[in-house]
């Protein structure tokens, strides 16, 4: 059976190298494997959180335009708003009838957020798996190439599919979240992974950074605390930019840090640079097919792939409806 692939991004903001290393790499792989993938803007799911209202539509096509600009093609996958695929919506609200409510006010990843937001105590945010088991099973998708942090709702997804299955038959497949190597890419401050918060600014490297904004960026990040001078010797395992050398850096170029680290024969300051030169060697391809990519683009890639997703989400539905004991 041919693997069905399918992953959202939420649209809050610039995407960043940590997105990159940690899913975007590998939606450009599975596409030039031959799979079947859809990948989409999760614009409903960034509701949940009711800020930056304003900023959606913007952000979403930014990611449609980053989609395109690391080397997806909408000829050979599916690229689409949510939004635009109101079936999504439709088969969300089957599937509730088949989620025991008890168990999503005590999923981690909701009361991790009204622990720290409770203003953000909304309906739709406790409906988040829901909505998320809705966009993989429209597609009978697979394969779920998300982060960690996801895993738990694809579990809830995986749980609506059993008890559905149980029900009427096998009428959808089992997704199963991609397994690979887990890629944590820090933040420049050090202060766990490279992520966008309200809290802290500057941890990222933004795909649309120019080289003059990495090197600042890097200029400022925080290297091993133990390196106080440059005489002093490094722990490159202690030092958050090392691990983005290994990322970005070719083999012996790497080498050649963790030993001149040790030695201190190389400094920080020589280390950034090169560094420098290695995430800008990584962005350029990336920032050039982006210069190429126009409004008009951005609009085509979104049509075709509403088509594609609704005929496909449709089908889904229609099998739903029928054995729900709704007029199809
Ligand atoms: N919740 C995911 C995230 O925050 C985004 C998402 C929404 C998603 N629907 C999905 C990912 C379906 C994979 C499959 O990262
Ligand atoms: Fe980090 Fe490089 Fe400095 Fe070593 S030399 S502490 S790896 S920045």
């Amino acid at each position: 059976m041919r693997e069905i692939v399918l992953s959202g991004i939420r649209p809050t903001g610039k995407l960043h190298l940590g997105n990159y290393f940690g899913a975007l790499k590998d939606f450009v792989r599975l596409q030039n494997e031959g799979k079947r993938c859809f990948f989409f803007v999760a614009d409903w799911h960034s509701l949940t959180t009711l800020e930056h209202h304003e900023k959606i539509r913007e952000n979403t096509s930014e990611i449609i335009k980053t989609y395109l600009s690391i080397g997806l093609n909408p000829n050979k996958c599916t690229i689409f708003v949510q939004s635009d695929v109101p079936e999504i919506a439709e088969i969300a609200i089957l599937l509730s009838m088949f989620q025991p409510a008890n168990e999503l006010s005590v999923l981690p990843t909701y009361k991790d957020v009204i622990v720290k937001h409770p203003e953000n105590n909304n309906a739709g945010l406790l409906y988040y798996p829901i909505l998320m088991a809705a966009d993989i099973l429209a597609h009978k998708a697979t394969l779920v190439p998300v982060g960690r942090d996801q895993e738990i709702h694809v579990r809830v997804a995986k749980n609506i599919v059993r008890i559905i299955n149980n029900r009427f038959g096998n009428i959808l497949p089992i997704p199963q979240i991609f397994e690979k190597e887990t890629i944590v890419v820090p933040g420049l401050d050090g202060s766990g992974k490279m992520a966008k918060s309200k809290e802290k600014k500057n941890t990222t490297i933004d795909l649309i950074d120019s080289k003059k904004a990495i090197k600042e960026k890097l200029s400022r990040a925080l290297t091993d605390p133990q390196r106080k001078k440059r005489n002093d010797p490094g722990n490159p395992f202690n030092c958050n930019l090392f691990k983005l050398h290994e990322l970005t850096s070719d083999e012996d170029i790497v080498k050649n840090i963790q030993q001149g680290c040790h030695s201190a024969e190389i400094g920080c300051v020589d280390c950034k640079r090169c560094l420098t030169d290695s995430i800008w060697n990584l962005l350029t391809p990336i920032q050039e097919r982006r210069k190429n990519i126009t409004d008009k683009d951005i609009q085509n890639t979104r049509e075709k792939g509403a088509r594609e997703a609704r005929e496909s989400a449709q089908k889904t539905l229609k099998i739903l409806k029928t054995k729900m004991g709704l007029s199809s």
